[in-house]
């Protein structure tokens, strides 16, 4: 059994702090899969749209260098990538790159959106993160006014809102807990309270 520790969960849950611990924790390589759908975002408007066509040509030819863009983690990224996510030729031009990170001997921790359904289901241990929309909202406000960015938390309430809906809503991959995933609500503890709880539900997983 690959030990693979799948991460989901809508968008400031915490999944990625939580996900980036469990990594360093046991030792293992950490993808973080949304940085591909906003590259694939930024480069598709770059390149003229975030039709179909357009975005699906990017992600076939997303690179290592396209994955380092400047704009990648910005609030027009998010907007971005959750379009182009909804597209199947963009998320099946993904799919290997995916596959091989959460194949590699040894074992691997990635988040997403449908890592424990569709990347590794076969994951022996899955999370899914979660938080109420005004404190993802209010989390990602902090970060992207330290990154120098205008928002206002009611614009990034609206953001966090359309952003679930579209991802829960659309029909390939949509975001959803798979079955046999161990919830992890964050809304009211620390990161330290939330990396100790992970910890002890992917022991508890691997466990059965
Ligand atoms: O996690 P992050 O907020 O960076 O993801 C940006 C967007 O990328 C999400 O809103 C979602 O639409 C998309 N995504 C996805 N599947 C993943 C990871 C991200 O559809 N595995």
């Amino acid at each position: 059994m690959n030990f693979i520790i799948a991460v989901d969960g809508p968008a400031a849950s915490g999944k990625g702090t939580v996900a980036g611990a469990l990594a360093r924790h046991y030792g293992l390589p950490y993808l973080d899969t949304g940085l591909l759908y906003r590259a694939v975002g930024v480069h598709a408007q770059a390149a003229g749209g975030l039709d179909e066509a357009t975005a699906a040509a990017v992600a076939q030819d997303l690179n290592a260098a396209l994955l380092d863009h400047p704009k990648a983690r910005t609030r027009e990224a998010g907007e971005w990538a959750s379009r182009v996510a909804a597209h199947p030729t963009v998320r099946a031009a993904l799919l290997d790159y995916q596959h091989q990170f959460a194949g590699q001997h040894g074992g691997a921790v990635l988040d997403g959106r449908d890592i424990g359904t569709v990347i590794a289901p076969q994951a022996p241990a899955k999370l899914f993160v979660t938080a109420t929309p005004e404190v993802r909202a209010s989390r990602r406000w902090k970060q992207l006014i330290e990154q120098g960015e205008q928002v206002s938390y009611d614009d990034m309430l609206a953001d966090i809102l359309c952003r679930d809906e579209r991802d829960r809503g659309r029909s390939t991959a949509p975001l959803v807990r798979a079955a046999d995933a161990a919830l992890l609500d964050t809304s009211e503890v620390t990161i330290e309270l939330a990396f100790r709880e992970a910890r002890r539900l992917v022991e508890e997983a691997l466990g059965r």
